[in-house]
């Protein structure tokens, strides 16, 4: 396998702090990348300078073999790399329907005039179909639960059809059942080859789904390998244990 995003001492700092220090690592095409490390480690930092929503101070991004380093979130959306946030975000003032839509790039004016393409158009019925959101379409995605929302979040990153997509903590705050969907939708899309690069603190679903997992401490990665290994790697468990 091919390296669809090469990540090469990646560096941030916030004043005094410096938040990824030196960080590099690669995410091969057609895998399930974990991206795991204690609370504070800089995994969202990272993700941000990737997608383009933090300039990094240092360091160089590629993806597909370009260089993508500083470039805007809307060009690298563009080109297939796409993110969701830890928090997630969606418009609570659009139907679970409109936020798929906007999501193709639509304004919001086009919106309200219904002027979609056939394609795209189509691209939302098999999305609401496939994450079973057809029931919930109409609905304000602020009358969701906090698990929709982050399924309706990741739906949305779908109708881009990226080939990476950064999931920051899919799971947390999420129902054990909502979680299993989460699986399923991530299994599913890896399937038909999409990428994924994966922050998640929940330590069954990243031994059952990702290989690779990187292990981030402080800034800087400290462990690269399968699932199986870096349970017992002493640099990852001494990174967890603080000490
Ligand atoms: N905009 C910012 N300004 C100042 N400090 C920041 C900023 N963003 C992050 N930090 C700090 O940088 C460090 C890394 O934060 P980051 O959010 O990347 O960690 P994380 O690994 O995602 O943590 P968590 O697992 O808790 O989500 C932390 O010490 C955090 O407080
Ligand atoms: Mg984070």
């Amino acid at each position: 396998m091919a390296a669809l995003l090469e990540v090469e001492g990646l560096t941030k700092s916030f004043g005094s702090l410096r938040a990824v220090d030196s960080a590099s690592f690669a995410v091969e095409d057609g895998s399930i990348t974990a991206l795991i490390g204690p609370n504070g480690s800089g995994k969202t930092t990272l993700f941000n300078m990737i997608t383009g929503y933090l300039s990094p101070d240092g360091g160089h991004v590629r993806f597909g073999g370009r260089e993508v380093t500083g470039a805007a979130s809307g060009s690298l959306y563009g080109r297939g790399l796409t993110r969701t946030f830890q928090q997630a975000r969606v418009f609570t003032q659009l139907t679970v329907e409109e936020n798929l839509t906007v999501a193709a790039g639509y304004s919001w004016r086009q919106l309200f005039g219904r002027r979609l393409s056939r394609a795209d158009r189509e691209r939302v019925a098999v999305l609401l179909e496939e994450f079973r959101m057809s029931h919930v379409a109409d609905l304000y995605a602020s009358e969701l639960s906090y698990g929709q929302r982050k399924l309706l979040e990741f739906a949305a990153v779908l109708m881009s059809q990226p080939r990476l997509v950064l999931l920051d903590e899919p799971t947390a705050g999420v129902n054990p059942v909502m979680i299993a969907t989460m699986e399923h939708h991530i299994r599913e899309r890896h399937g038909a080859g999409v990428t994924f690069l994966i922050v998640e603190h929940d330590m069954p679903f990243v031994m059952r789904l990702c290989d690779p997992v990187v292990v981030l401490d402080r800034g800087h990665e400290i462990f690269a390998g399968p699932p199986h290994a870096v349970q017992s790697d002493t640099r990852v468990l001494d990174a967890y244990l603080g000490s």
